[in-house]
């Protein structure tokens, strides 16, 4: 994980620095968001200029920079890992928590809504994230959730470190940690502008790094995870949920 998400969020910094600013944005969209699927959640989740947005597991932050651009949200990013954090900071110089989503140092009832997008997939207790998420949402707020979902319980093979969840694995997490799931869509087609400029950065990643060993480990990674999509054992699935109010919550016990 740390070679996936970590060094290769700080050597995506370094390519765009190296390539132009205009690669940000769809260089640091890590968890396979499109512009069309941002929309979508942006859409979804009603978001405006002002609106007090939690990226949970933000990387390096392409997806905030590009609601911030779009809509004229407030971003604060909250991602564990220190080069990621890092290079979210130096791409886009929004205000990134270094923490993990399971202990999130904000107050209760803090946000306006929040994302979390490609990781959910990535952690064993989803419960105690979603739950955390649900704490520092406002009651009633949105959660726009970006989600590899399994299409049998036994997909194989699983990359190192994912567990994914399947479709009634999912409903039952966000049910059971205070969120009603509203609406759900499948993957939206990346353009060719976004794709382009996402090739450009890793043909730069691949000539400085490809002997390392952190490279060759996330490359595994990515592979093992587009066979799973191209024998469609896995889909990618977005999510808008709205967090129950804490009485309604209380009464369904
Ligand atoms: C696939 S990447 C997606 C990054 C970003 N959301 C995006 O769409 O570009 C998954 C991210 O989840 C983060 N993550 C993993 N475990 C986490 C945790 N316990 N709390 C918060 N973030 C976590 C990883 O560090 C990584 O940056």
């Amino acid at each position: 994980m740390v070679a996936e998400f970590d060094d290769a969020a700080g050597w995506t910094a370094e390519a765009v620095e190296e390539l132009g600013i205009q690669y940000a944005i769809p260089a640091a969209c890590r968890g396979s968001a499109s512009p069309g699927a941002l929309a979508w959640l942006a859409e979804a989740c009603e978001l405006s200029a002002g609106t007090r947005l939690l990226d949970v597991g933000a990387g390096a932050g392409g997806p905030a920079a590009w609601v911030a651009e779009q809509f004229g949200v407030r971003p604060v990013l909250l991602e564990p890992m220190q080069a990621a954090s890092r290079a979210a900071a130096r791409l886009f110089g929004l205000p990134v928590i270094a923490a993990d989503g399971a202990r999130i140092p904000l107050r209760t009832a803090s946000m306006d809504a929040a994302w979390c997008l490609g990781v959910l997939c990535t952690m064993e207790d989803k419960a105690a994230l979603l739950g955390e998420i649900n704490r520092v949402l406002t009651p009633g707020a949105s959660l726009g959730l970006l989600v590899v979902v399994a299409q049998s319980p036994q997909c194989l093979p699983v990359p190192e470190g994912n567990y994914f969840p399947t479709q009634d694995d999912l409903e039952a997490l966000l049910d059971r940690t205070g969120f009603t799931l509203i609406e759900q869509t499948g993957r939206h087609a990346t353009p060719l502008s976004w794709s382009r400029r996402v090739d450009q950065v890793r043909g730069v990643i691949a000539a400085r790094h490809r002997s390392a060993e952190a490279y060759e480990l996330a490359a595994r990674q990515a592979e093992c995870l587009s066979r799973l999509f191209a024998t469609n054992q896995v889909s990618l699935e977005l999510i808008h949920a709205v967090s129950l109010s804490r009485g309604s919550r209380a009464r369904g016990r």
